[in-house]
């Protein structure tokens, strides 16, 4: 959330920080800002909007300045404009952040006191403004170090400073904050992707820590503003992952790269030659494990309840699930024969990573299942299963959805045949109809005219509801998301049997109401419900799997039938025309598809 780029260079920067603003603009989109210094000058320019409107009002090729810092912003405090828009700067200092600063209130009215002006209704304005009031009384490295111990809150900085015109300074609490290392410059950034077209050498500020950036020098120092050395790292990169191709947008690419994801975690995780499941490393003697605790946010928590009905069904462990802004703050009694797993695409999820801090903390046995491995949920868990998914772009989650509940079935079958609590045959057969997954996924992809004449529909209504019982409630869920954060529809997922307890009373003539009745062991009760609501005046379309029997009800609206499998796999499939139905509404209403109206794609503020 917000993304941050500096850079130091014996060459001018405003074309590299533009580039990579655009790269960063999946943070945040609601205003953009860059500052470089020139001849003792500290040159701001910000705009409302999109890095394409700063790039269209200012004449940025002619920006002098070898160094400087750039922003996509999130808001958090003050409405999206311009003049909230980062950097925020005053006569020498310019500054700017990711995070939120919870004394800020405290701080700028001692501030005020002292003489200083704000311009913005920004918590970040403190931070400059504190900046420039300790440099007064001391040196740079002092100043920072008082800097930071006055700040209470989250925070990725950059910072630079118009009389000691040759560095950026970057300091890390709470967010994510790299530095790269590149010919004759060196890098500040808020994750390894907007670095990644420049360098594959990083080095990651942990919690505390703060850096100073030279072109030709970097010197990082701990939270008492000691010098400390810190490793670099080598990236693993693929640029061609960044570029959307032949696709309109990013989610309809991450959509239909669903068999390639599979195929990868499958060529990953399981062994051909054994017909075995291979989860290398994995640090803990399975019968120290007797609960498991999945925490997740948003789409990766829907992965989460996935998972638990796997577990339930698989295993007689415990298991339990928790939205991770919830379980952070609650009173969680942590027990060592636990297994915790934190689930993430992005891996930088602010509460996500707070819950994964607290486990810790607590010594309990960590692991993570992120798609960035260099992130710091990744880096701080006892153990990583990364999905394997590649760079997912769009804001809205698909491919990683899948990635994520293809790793957490892939290791829920391991621990079940691990515990003996699955024969032989019945394991190999599953391991045997994953690895068909790829090529039923294709097929239900094919599914497109369809959905896209169908989504009109859920255009012209108020709200819809999505229906799903057993295993097909985590989609039900993940369906509704889909759609209302990208054609802003009002969209509830509900467990089927629930309806009559009352969402029923939302029920009215024409309502398009989306039931998931695969024919597992759920079917014949979900086809009841959908009688009720269908009796109501609902919509109804009706996404099961093919069979020889026909569906026995009448008055379905629409049935798509996705391709056939066990039924524990049946949820891959049917994930594939919801995130459909989402994309082609969005696109009929002429939305910004891959960043949806008021969200970002890495939450890094709580
Ligand atoms: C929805 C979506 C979000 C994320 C959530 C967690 O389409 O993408 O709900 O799933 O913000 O993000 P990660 O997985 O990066 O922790």
């Amino acid at each position: 959330m917000c993304g941050i780029i500096g850079i130091s260079s014996n060459k001018s920067v405003s074309s590299s920080i533009l580039n990579s603003l655009k790269k960063l603009e999946y943070r945040g989109y609601d205003s953009a800002g860059l500052a470089t210094l020139s001849d003792g000058v500290i040159n701001e320019v910000k705009s409302e909007g999109r890095v394409d409107s700063l790039e269209k009002n200012f004449d940025l090729k002619n920006l002098k300045g070898n160094i400087g810092i750039g922003h996509v912003r999130w808001a958090t405090h003050g409405i999206p404009n311009s003049v909230n828009a980062h950097p925020h700067s005053s006569h020498n200092v310019s500054v700017v952040h990711n995070g939120i600063i919870e004394n800020s209130t405290t701080l700028k009215k001692s501030l005020i006191s002292k003489g200083h002006n704000f311009k913005s209704q920004t918590d970040t304005e403190v931070i400059v403004h504190l900046i420039t009031e300790n440099l007064r009384s001391s040196e740079l490295e002092l100043a920072i170090t008082k800097t930071l111990k006055q700040l209470q809150g989250s925070f990725a900085l950059g910072i630079v400073f118009k009389d000691i015109p040759d560095l950026i300074v970057g300091a890390r609490r709470g967010s994510p904050l790299a530095v790269g290392y590149g010919p004759n410059e060196n890098y500040l950034g808020s994750d390894s992707y907007a670095l990644k077209s420049m360098t594959n050498k990083v080095t990651y500020l942990d919690d505390g820590e703060f850096c100073i950036v030279k072109k030709d020098q970097v010197l990082f120092f701990n939270e008492q503003g000691k010098k400390i050395n810190k490793k670099i790292l080598e990236l693993s990169s693929n640029e061609a992952n960044y570029d959307k191709g032949d696709f309109k947008h990013f989610m309809a690419k991450e959509i239909e790269e669903q068999p390639t994801t599979i195929k990868t975690g499958i060529k990953e995780y399981v062994d051909n030659l054994n017909k075995d499941i291979s989860i290398f490393n994995f640090p803990w003697n399975i019968d120290e494990i007797n609960s498991i605790t999945l925490i997740g946010c948003g789409t990766a928590y829907h992965s989460c309840l996935m998972a638990k009905y796997w577990l339930e069904e698989l295993t007689s462990l415990e298991v339990s699930i928790d939205i991770a802004s919830e379980f952070r703050y609650r009173r969680n009694k942590f027990k060592k024969d636990t297994l915790y797993i934190f689930v993430s695409q992005s891996g930088e999820t602010a509460d996500t990573y707070a819950a994964l801090d607290l486990c810790n903390k607590n010594k309990m046995k960590t692991c993570a299942v992120v798609n960035v491995i260099e992130s710091s949920i990744a880096r701080d868990s006892n153990f990583v299963l990364p999905i394997h998914c590649g760079p997912e772009i769009g804001v809205a989650s698909t491919k990683a959805f899948l990635g994520q509940i293809l790793v957490l079935y892939i290791l829920i079958l391991k621990i079940s045949s691990l515990r003996k609590e699955i024969d032989k045959d019945q394991y190999h057969e599953k391991i045997k109809d994953l690895k068909a997954l790829p090529s039923l996924i294709e097929k239900t992809l094919l599914h497109d005219n369809d959905i896209q004449a169908i989504s009109s529909t859920f255009n012209d209504a108020k709200g819809s509801m999505f229906l799903g019982r057993g295993f097909s409630y985590p989609i039900a869920l993940e369906g509704a998301l889909k759609l209302k954060e990208l054609s802003y529809i009002h969209a509830e997922g509900y467990p089927a049997g629930e309806m009559k307890h009352g969402p029923l009373a939302l029920i009215e003539e024409g309502m398009p109401v989306v039931v998931l009745a695969p024919r597992d062991k759920y079917y014949k009760k979900t086809i009841s419900n959908m009688q009720e609501v269908i009796a109501r005046g609902a919509k109804v379309l009706l996404i099961t799997n093919k069979s020889d029997n026909e569906v026995v009800s009448e008055n379905i609206w629409e049935t798509i039938e996705v391709e056939n499998t066990n039924d524990d796999l049946l949820p891959f499939l049917l994930t594939i025309p919801l995130q459909k139905l989402a994309y082609y509404s969005a696109l009929k209403k002429g939305y910004d598809i891959d960043k949806p109206r008021n969200l970002a794609k890495s939450v890094t503020v709580e």
